[in-house]
Order: C-alpha cells, then structure tokens, then sequence
C-alpha cells in the first residue's frame, strides 16, 4: 500500500517544482485533512466541484483550530488588508452586488479595445529584447502593469511606488509565516488605499475616458460603490490583475524553450496561439490554488469535511490530474483538444473577471516573442520567485 503524504509547501525544492508532490497527494490523499487545520484538495473533479458550489470566501465562518489559531497569531496574520471589501473576498449579497457593478464597465469591449495599445506595448518590449536579455523584465513583468494601469487611467505621479506597493500586498495570497512580511503587507495596503483615495478625488474633479472614471459612475438600479469599496476593487484589480499575468507570461515561455518540438510547432503555426495559451495556463498555472471555508458539512472524494474547514483547491494539482486529463497529463501539447477546461481562472461565482484580458495579453506577448525571433532560446538558468501560490519565474535569461 502506498504511504500517504503530508502536503508541505515549505519542503526545498517545492516551489522550483511543486509537480511531484501534488502527484503524490493525488495518489495517496486527494482529500487531505493536514494537522496544521486545513484540507488540501488535489484532483481536478472536486476541485472543479468545490469551486463551482459557491463555498464561503469570508474567514469569520471558520471554526477554531487550536493549531492553526496559534500560528495564526504568531504570524502576526491580522487579515487587516483592504481585501476585506474587495469581492474576492466576499460573499453574496455583497459579492454579486459588487461583482455586478464591476462587470459592467468591465467588458468585453472595453478590453477588446485595448489590443492596439497592448500590441505596441509588446512591440517596445520585443525592440528592447533584441540581442538577448531577461524576459521577465523585459516583457512578462512591464506589460501587465502598464495594462492595467493605463486602462484605470489612474495618472499617479509616482507609478514606481505604486508597482512596489502591489508587489507586497499581492503577498498576502500566500501562506505568511513571517509577522515583518505581514507588517510590511498591512503598511502597503495603508500606504495603497491613501494612493487610490488621491486618484479617485482627483479623477471626480476631472473624470475621462478611462475604467477608474467607469467605475466612480457605475451605477446599477440605484446603487454605487462608496468610496472605500472603489479603493478596495482598485487594488483588487492591480494585485489580480498584475503578477497573475507575469507568470502566465514567463512560466508559458519556460514551458515552450524546455519542449522544442512544441516551439518549433507554434513558429510553424502561429495560429495555435489562442490554444498554446489555454495548455501554458493548464500546464503551470500562474495561480497554483485557491482558499474556501466550509459553512455547513459537505463531502467531496466520498469524504466529510466539516463545517468551518478551511479548504485550499488545488488547481495546478488538478491542472495535471491523469484521472481527467489522461496519461499524458504532464506533457506539454500546444494542440490539446480540451486545454481550456483548466481550472486556472477558477469556476463558478469567483471566476476570473480579467481572464479574456489575461488571454489578450497572453497571446499578444507569447505569439509575438515566437514570431519575432525564430532562434530564441533560453540563455542561463531560469530562477524562481519561492512562491507557493503565485508561483513563477522570476528571471528568464534569453537569447534571441
Ligand atoms: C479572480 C486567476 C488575470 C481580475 C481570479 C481567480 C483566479 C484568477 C483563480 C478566482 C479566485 C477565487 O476563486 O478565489 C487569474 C489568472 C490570471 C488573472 C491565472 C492571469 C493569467 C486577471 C486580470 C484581471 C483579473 C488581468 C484584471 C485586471 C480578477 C478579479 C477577480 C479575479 C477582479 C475576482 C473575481 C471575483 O471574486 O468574483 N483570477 N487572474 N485577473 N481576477 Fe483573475
């Protein structure tokens, strides 16, 4: 009989190739009580399953766990962020109301307008990678930011600081350990909101054609956001919208340099972009997992998980489940027929808002690269960031 594992993010070498471990925890626990207070969900049917039932996204439902209560606050762990209002972490009424509002100024149209404006940025990127250089710098880590931040229209002064401030807030989608880091996160959060407050007096003073100004008008039957949940989307959509697609970006040309049949596939075949994209996303998915409490009983994998569990879904694991995807599940295959039923953008009441962006950017930068320079290749050792949830390369050395 196969010994059953202890799902443990923190092992060496985890977050360089959490692969092997979410096999194993598929194997031999995909239903995984930990000790430490929460369940860890592995296969691609009840993840897919769970996050379609609306589970509870509000942590008040929790139930007290010794263990994880204790290191909870030795983390210092005070889950003070401005996601607190933003919808990720709310659930109806409050996060169809707000989701709602959002939606409407975000749409597919306004984002399909933005593919002239996405298309130059990528040009620039791909001239300053001419002669070689690291791509994440380059390309995979500017262009989300400038994206979103030119769409919001937010005209800060100092953007700098602004991407320096995301870049810790969005630290708080992993498990923290460390009560400096979670001083640092609840200090950006502070410093971010005073920054969006600013852009939100300043843009009603002279609002334009951008999403922030959208946003302060959205208005449906009635009702509006305040003030305090328009800073809360804000930043939502910076921190979601940002780092999510960095790592679709470089772990996707990570992905591609390491199969060079898969390459020389796309180079031949640039329309296979829209699918190489939905298998990159399958493949390494930028965010490896989602969180969920349990408000009454449930049972998943023919197991009961109690009410006020704190249950992570694995969707990277269940992103390479061979139970769903068949034997060749860790194979990257470009022309998959069905990549696009990942669970990387999530599924059901949550599901990503910004994915058509997302696949816009994607396609836009990925196609481009490959269609510009027919010998790249990769020129150094990749390193990674030491993510467990929003796990990616954080330097792709290549040459051109
Ligand atoms: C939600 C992934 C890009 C905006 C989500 C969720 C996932 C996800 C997994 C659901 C979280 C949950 O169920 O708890 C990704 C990935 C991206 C990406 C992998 C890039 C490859 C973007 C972009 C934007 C965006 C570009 C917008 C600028 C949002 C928003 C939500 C969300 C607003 C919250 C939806 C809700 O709570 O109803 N994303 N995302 N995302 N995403 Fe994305």
């Amino acid at each position: 009989m196969t010994e059953m594992v202890l799902f443990n993010p923190f092992m060496p070498g985890f977050t360089d190739d959490p692969y092997p471990h979410y096999r194993e925890l598929r194997d031999t626990a995909p239903v995984h009580e930990h000790p430490l207070g929460f369940w860890f969900l592995s296969r691609h049917d009840e993840v897919a399953d769970l996050l379609r039932a609306g589970l509870s996204v509000e942590q008040r439902h929790l139930a007290p766990h010794p263990v994880r209560d204790q290191i909870r606050a030795a983390s210092g762990d005070k889950h003070l962020r401005s996601g607190g209002l933003s919808m990720l972490d709310r659930d109806p009424p409050d996060h169809t109301r707000l989701r709602k509002l959002v939606t409407k100024v975000f749409t597919p149209r306004a984002i399909g307008a933005l593919k002239p404006r996405i298309q130059q940025l990528v040009d620039e990127s791909l001239d300053r990678l001419d002669g070689g250089g690291d791509l994440v710098a380059e390309l995979a880590f500017p262009l989300p930011f400038a994206v979103i931040n030119e769409m919001l229209g937010m005209q800060l002064a100092d953007a700098d600081r602004l991407r320096e401030l995301t870049g810790t807030l969005v630290r708080s989608l992993e498990p923290i350990a460390d009560p400096a880091l979670a001083e640092q996160i609840m200090r950006a959060d502070l410093e971010l909101a005073e920054l969006c407050r600013a852009a939100i007096a300043a843009k009603r003073a002279d609002p334009a054609d951008d999403l922030l100004t959208a946003l302060i008008r959205a208005e449906e039957d009635g009702d509006v956001l305040d003030d305090e949940e328009l800073v809360a989307q804000v930043i939502l959509l910076y921190v979601a919208g940002h780092e999510t697609t960095v790592n679709l970006i470089s772990n996707g040309v990570v992905a591609l340099l390491g199969h060079p049949e898969q390459h020389a596939a796309l180079r031949a075949e640039p329309g296979l972009i829209g699918n190489a994209v939905e298998e990159f996303l399958r493949y390494d998915s930028p965010v490896q997992s989602g969180r969920r409490v349990t408000t009454e009983p449930i049972t998943a994998g023919g197991q009961e998980i109690p009410a006020g569990s704190f249950v992570i879904l694995g969707q990277a694991s269940a992103n390479r489940d061979e139970r769903f995807w068949g034997p060749d599940a860790d194979q990257l295959r470009l022309d998959r027929r069905d990549a696009r039923l990942h669970v990387s953008f999530g599924a059901g009441p949550h599901h990503c808002l910004g994915a058509a962006l997302a696949r816009m950017e994607g396609q836009l930068a990925i196609g481009g690269l490959v269609a510009r320079y027919p010998k790249l290749a990769l020129a150094g050792e990749v390193e990674w960031n030491g993510r467990i949830n929003l796990r990616g390369a954080s330097k792709v050395p290549i040459s051109v």
